[in-house]
Order: structure tokens, then C-alpha cells, then sequence
């Protein structure tokens, strides 16, 4: 690997930092989610109920035990560090004029001490978190009001932080919003609670294309600022395979995987795809877009694509083939590939389709790519030895991260940073569980947020230490 890459960690506020009601903090959309498991989904609950368990309340207090944790990032060797910032800290309900300046002295403390330990910052304005003011007064994303509301945000954490923090994302994954039998993720990704009998992906691609106004509007100001700053969007690689050679399934899965370019097309190459207005046409869609939007989407396009890697999914045109679902990450219109396995929490376990998906999507826009997420959802369990030996994640990791090297050093991708999601155990995103863990450092709390909190590194640790230290070359 070439030797300024970014070996990383990735992180989102709402996932570690817990103190959810201190120092100003609003209420956030990830502060009204219950606990669910595997199986059973989070549920959204109308603002804080009395004995209901809210897992992101306290996280692993990563807000008061930062710098502990950056000390053993540091140790790790972490080159860079993905966090998040939460819009909550600094505009408690997202309408105020002036920011939270409690808010803003958090997040200068953390970068500096990121900085002082040599862990250069990369930022996500948005990881599945806005104000939960804005969602009930406006129905989050449905409104145009947003845009503004975004972008004031932003430019207050850019111009607060530009000089700290180079590398910043936009949305977080915005394109799982269009998985919408399951509603988490509008509801995350927008601050959308879908009504009854509504067209939901009417809904979504409104939402969406607001929120690609948004993200333009926040590249043209970042380079405004300072031209050295790269923005970057967020999207949730999860590519479909064909079934079989079937034409019909080909182009079944050809079909699924443009729904999902839709995001990185927009973002990057600055217009709406053909196949996407046919579609809005066809269902008779009437989008509130201005020409004055398409112009702005135009003039802020990225400068590079975050990725978030984890599965892959095949997709049949026989509609007798029994249906399996890849997990509740992905849409529930997929078969069984019986060439993958899957982990404890049933999501495909691909590290090829990494190869494969950035020879597509490098290919598609000659940009940079840095892998913003890669990494296993396990139970972890201390042994007699008080040690954690996770050599599942190790070959998880170890599997994935060589086909990186494929993709950039026999296929020519330029990828130019890697984040294992994640260097510490964190609520999970998708069942709020704590069992659910990824970290290289073990986190000493159970799914009702019991426990020491303490910290221990794992075996991947010592591992992923190496990794970084030899820049990709052992891998052993
Ligand atoms: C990505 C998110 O979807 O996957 C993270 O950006 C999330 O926030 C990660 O934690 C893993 O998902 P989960 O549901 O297993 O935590």
C-alpha cells in the first residue's frame, strides 16, 4: 500500500459517547430507540418513555472516557479515526440561532487530542442522528426546511473545525433509506416515520434528493473555506449478485445494484440517472426539485466516496425460489448464495465482493475511495486467561483487507484508507445491542448497559497493530 494510506478506526457519536442529556445535549433521533435483538426489530418510541431501556443513553461513555480511549487508539497505531459529530450537541433542537458552545468545546478537546496523539480526524456531519425536535415538527427529511437546518450545522462545524479536521463525510449510508420494509432506516437516515397507505419510495427519493441539495450546498462550502478540504458522502456497499446466468436474473441484479448507484451517481458524477426520472415518471412522482437544485447538486459534487463494507446479496427473477434475506442490512428479496457463509447475525461473509465492488464503483467515477467501515458483528467471550482470543474477526479482517490489496495493487483501484468498524466495542446500530461486538478492544457492558465498562484489548488488536505497523504486509 502506498505509504501515506490511512490504516483507521471508525466510530458514530451516538454508538460510544452516551451522555445523552449533558452539557445542552437535545435530544437526538438515536435517543428514542429501544433495545431489539436479531430478530426483534427497535422499536421507535414517541420521545423517552418512564422504565423503557434506551441502550445509546450511556453507550460506552466514550464522552467522558475519550481520552482513555484515544490513548489506546494511539497504541493501536491508528493513523486516522472516523467519529461523528452529533448535531444535538450543537444545535440542541436544530432551530436555535447561536450553538451550544459546551457542544463545541467537546468536539475541539477530542480532535486536539486526536492530533496530539498523531490520529488524524475524519468527521460524519451526519451518522444516523438529527434532532428529534426536527423530526416532530416537520416529519425530519420530508421537509424542505432541512436543507437549511443542515446546512447551518455544518457550517458551523466547519468553520469551528476546519483547521483540526480535513477529511469530512456528508450522510452517513444514505442509501439504506431505500430498503424500506424496514423502517429503521428511513427513520435513521431522515428522521421519517412512514404514514399509512403513503408511497415510500416516493418518500425516500424526496427525502434523498433534499438531502443530496444539502450535501452539495455543504461541499461548496467547505472549499470555499480552505480548498485542501476533501468531503466525501457515504454509501452502504452491499452489491447483488445474479442468482444464475439466467438473463432474467442478470438483470434482476442489474436492476438492484443501479437503485443503489442512484446515491453514489448523484453525489458523484452531479446528476439524477435516466433509469431514476424514468422510474419517478412511470409512478408519476411529484418531486418538490427545483432547477436551481439540480444546478447547486451539479456544483457540489465529492471528492471522494466513503465506503461501508460488509455483505454481499443475490437476487432471483424465479419467484419460486425461497426467499432468505441477508440479514436486517439488507432487503428481504434475496436468496441463499451457497458459496458464502454468514455471521452469528446472518449477514453474508464476502471479502471477494469487496474486490468486486471497488473495481466497480472506481471504475464508474475515478475518484478516490477510503473504506469507511469493514469489520464483524461477534459475540465475544473472556476466557479463563481473562484474554479475548477473536481469531474470527482476525480472519475477517485478514480476508477482507487482502482483497484490498488486490483491488489497488493488481486492479489499479486507488483506495486510500481503511476503517475496521470498529477499534472498540459500541451499541450495535441495527439491534442496539452490546453482545453484538466489533471492536479490537473489548468493552466490559452487557445488553442492559450493566458492567464495569472497563476496557481490554483483544487478540485482533496485537494483530491489527502489526497490520498497520508493516503498512498491509503482515497479515499473518
Ligand atoms: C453500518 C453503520 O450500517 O453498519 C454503523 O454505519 C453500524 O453505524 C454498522 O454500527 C454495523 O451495523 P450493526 O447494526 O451491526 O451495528
Amino acid at each position: 500500500m502506498k505509504s501515506n494510506f490511512l490504516w483507521g478506526g471508525a466510530l458514530a457519536a451516538h454508538q460510544v459517547e452516551g451522555a445523552y442529556d449533558k452539557d445542552g445535549k437535545g435530544l437526538s433521533i438515536a435517543d428514542v430507540m429501544t433495545a431489539g435483538t436479531k430478530d426483534q426489530a427497535r422499536k421507535i418510541t414517541d420521545g423517552i418513555k418512564k422504565g423503557v431501556y434506551y441502550p445509546n443513553h450511556q453507550a460506552i461513555n466514550f464522552y467522558t472516557n475519550y481520552k482513555e480511549d484515544i490513548d489506546r487508539f494511539a497504541d493501536l497505531g491508528l493513523k486516522s479515526l472516523r467519529v461523528s459529530i452529533a448535531w444535538t450537541r450543537i444545535f440542541p433542537t436544530g432551530e436555535e440561532q447561536s450553538p451550544n458552545d459546551k457542544g463545541l468545546e467537546f468536539y475541539h478537546q477530542l480532535f486536539s487530542y486526536m492530533r496530539k496523539k498523531n490520529i488524524e480526524p475524519m468527521v460524519t456531519l451526519s451518522h444516523f442522528e438529527m434532532p428529534y425536535y426536527l423530526v416532530k415538527k416537520y416529519g425530519g427529511w420530508r421537509s424542505r426546511k432541512m436543507i437549511d437546518y443542515f446546512v447551518k450545522f455544518s457550517k458551523v462545524c466547519l468553520d469551528e473545525f476546519s483547521d483540526e479536521v480535513k477529511y469530512w463525510l456528508t450522510f452517513n449510508e444514505i442509501n439504506n433509506q431505500s430498503l424500506t420494509e424496514n423502517p429503521l432506516f428511513a427513520f435513521t437516515n431522515s428522521g421519517i416515520i412512514f404514514k399509512e397507505g403513503e408511497d415510500r419510495d416516493e418518500v425516500f427519493y424526496q427525502a434523498a434528493m433534499y438531502e443530496f441539495v444539502a450535501g452539495a450546498k455543504v461541499v461548496q462550502y467547505a472549499h470555499s473555506l480552505q480548498k485542501s478540504l476533501k468531503v466525501g458522502c457515504v454509501v452502504a456497499a452491499s452489491p447483488y449478485y445474479p442468482n444464475t446466468p439466467n438473463p432474467q436474473d442478470i438483470l434482476k441484479a442489474q436492476r438492484m445494484n443501479e437503485l443503489q448507484y442512484f446515491y453514489s451517481d448523484v453525489q458523484a458524477r452531479g446528476y439524477v440517472p435516466e433509469l431514476i426520472k424514468k422510474i419517478w415518471e412511470r409512478n408519476n412522482y411529484k418531486l418538490d426539485i427545483t432547477s436551481k437544485d439540480l444546478d447547486g447538486i451539479k456544483k457540489g459534487t465529492v471528492d471522494y466516496l466513503g465506503i461501508t463494507y460488509y455483505l454481499t446479496s443475490t437476487v432471483s427473477a424465479d419467484q419460486t425460489i425461497q426467499k432468505v434475506g441477508s440479514g436486517n442490512a439488507a432487503g428481504n428479496d434475496t436468496v441463499e448464495n451457497p458459496y458464502l457463509k454468514r455471521s452469528q447475525w446472518g449477514w453474508t461473509i464476502d471479502p471477494a465482493g469487496l474486490r468486486y465492488y471497488l473495481n466497480e464503483i472506481y471504475h464508474r467515477y475515478h475518484l478516490p475511495i477510503f473504506i469507511v467501515e469493514n469489520g464483524l458483528g461477534a459475540i465475544d467471550k473472556i476466557e479463563k486467561d481473562e484474554k479475548i482470543h477473536d481469531d474470527y474477526r482476525i480472519s475477517y479482517l485478514r480476508d477482507h483487507i487482502l482483497e484490498m490489496k488486490k483491488a489497488t495493487e493488481e486492479d489499479g483501484v486507488d483506495v486510500i484508507g481503511y476503517d475496521v468498524w470498529s477499534p472498540i466495542d459500541l451499541v450495535s446500530f441495527t439491534t442496539g445491542e452490546m453482545k453484538k461486538r466489533y471492536g479490537l478492544i473489548y468493552v466490559d457492558y452487557d445488553n442492559e448497559g450493566k458492567g464495569s465498562g472497563e476496557r481490554i484489548n483483544k487478540d485482533s488488536f496485537a494483530w491489527y497493530k502489526k497490520v498497520i505497523e508493516t503498512n498491509g504486509e503482515k497479515l499473518e
